[in-house]
């Protein structure tokens, strides 16, 4: 009895030692979270920057619960905030915020700054932004700072078990090739060749962020860039969107796609997870009402025809009910937009999602914990008669715990 008592203690310590690496993440420890990209996702690290790209003033944040304007480009909360909360986590603050510190980092970070894109040339009348090579470098230099905080193997964990976000491309037409007519860009490119240049350097953009260690990137296309506020303003006579930029986005958004798809097949797994923002858009778009909104032509704030001249600053017009414009200021989402976007990142079939929605990612995730946990088990768990169990839950094991500690 003394040796299998002896023995069952050192099955019993190693269980305890299985579960504590494989054990599933709990709730109170939900997964890291990062964004990259421009204004559709940027939280406020423009506030720290000397650019005119900022969301700092009223009536931006009106609808916020603080309802202060947090650099964040919506009445309310914008698309990362909501995944946050679908997560179990407090928003990600902006990489520039003095606040991000100590266990903060573990939250994750936002790196996104408005007005950037794909090439570095894009945004360049906004002067002093985080480009996205540099937000890349800020990503590294924060797992140096969590890697002081909880060491290297911890550290490389957490930004592999981490969601990423990525939003870019929109600016790449809208403040480069199309910022103004005859634009280097387009002197240098017809649209059919600036679509997969820009795609190409998108590539190296998320190949280097796998480099760094991400490994759940959820990417999203262009919006339809044609329909928004600004561009009915300027090019639309009868409501009707704008074809150039229409037509930019209908030879962006699939060669995005097959983009993420040949990268995931060279990387042998489904890293990189596509969003189809257009979709989600043309469906609120298409029918308004069916969605709560009274219009998704003309911006809540703003001024112009479709208050789509100009920026959103406290002189604007400024609609009572934000909850009923699709769109909050003469390019960006309303919350309530922003919602319905949320919802079908979380829940979208494979018409929005491509391949798998996130909740299938969360899920997925946590059955992968379980079933190395039950191989490990399996594997090593031999019972107290020197049998073989068929499987770790066929044992007596887990009724009959032997504690001997
Ligand atoms: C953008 O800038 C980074 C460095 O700031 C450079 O490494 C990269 O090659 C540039 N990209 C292009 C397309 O010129
Ligand atoms: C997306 O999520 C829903 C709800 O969790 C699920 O029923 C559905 O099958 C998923 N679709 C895909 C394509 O993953």
């Amino acid at each position: 009895m003394a040796v299998s008592s002896g023995f069952s203690s050192l099955l019993v310590v190693f269980i305890f030692l299985a579960l504590e690496v494989f054990a599933p993440r709990a709730e109170a420890d939900p997964r890291a979270f990062f964004v990259f990209g421009d204004s559709l996702v940027d939280s406020g690290n423009n506030n720290y920057l000397v650019t005119s790209a900022r969301a700092d003033a009223p009536p931006y944040g009106i609808d916020h619960p603080t309802h202060r304007a947090t650099g964040r480009f919506s009445n309310g909360y914008n698309i990362p905030d909501l995944i946050s909360m679908r997560i179990g986590s407090e928003p990600t603050l902006p990489y520039l915020s003095p606040e991000l510190n100590g266990q903060k980092l573990l939250i994750g970070a936002n790196f996104a700054s408005a007005g950037i894109g794909i090439l570095n040339d894009t945004g360049i009348q906004f002067v002093n932004i985080v480009r996205a090579p540099l937000q890349l470098e800020y990503f590294k230099e924060y797992q140096q700072r969590v890697s002081a905080l909880i060491g290297a193997e911890k550290t490389k964990q957490l930004v592999h078990d981490a969601l990423v976000l990525v939003t870019l491309g929109g600016n790449d037409f809208v403040n480069n090739y199309y910022l103004v007519p005859m634009s280097a860009r387009s002197r240098q490119y017809s649209l059919q060749n600036y679509v997969p240049f820009i795609i190409s350097e998108y590539k190296k953009i998320l190949k280097r962020l796998y480099d760094l260690g991400a490994r759940k990137v959820l990417v999203t296309g262009t919006g339809p860039l044609g329909c928004v506020p600004a561009e009915l303003a300027q090019h639309s006579r009868n409501g009707e969107c704008a074809a150039e930029l229409q037509k930019a986005s209908s030879l962006y958004n699939p060669q995005l796609d097959d983009m993420l798809t040949s990268l995931n097949n060279e990387l042998g797994s489904h890293v990189f997870i596509g969003v189809n923002t257009k979709q989600m858009h043309n469906d609120f778009m298409s029918n308004p009402r069916a969605y709560g909104f009274v219009t998704s032509k003309i911006a809540c704030c703003g001024q112009g025809p479709y208050n789509g001249i100009g920026l959103c600053t406290p002189m604007s017009n400024l609609c009572p009910n934000r909850d009923q414009y699709a769109f909050w200021d003469a390019f960006h989402p309303s919350e309530k937009a922003n919602r319905i976007i949320v919802d079908q990142i979380m829940m979208g079939s494979t018409k929005y999602m491509n391949p798998m929605n996130l909740s299938t990612i969360l899920a997925l995730d946590s059955n992968k914990w379980s079933v190395e946990l039950q191989q490990i088990l399996d594997l090593h768990y031999v019972d107290l008669n020197g049998r073989i169990p068929n499987s770790f839950s066929e044992s007596r094991f887990l009724q009959e715990p032997q504690v001997h500690l």
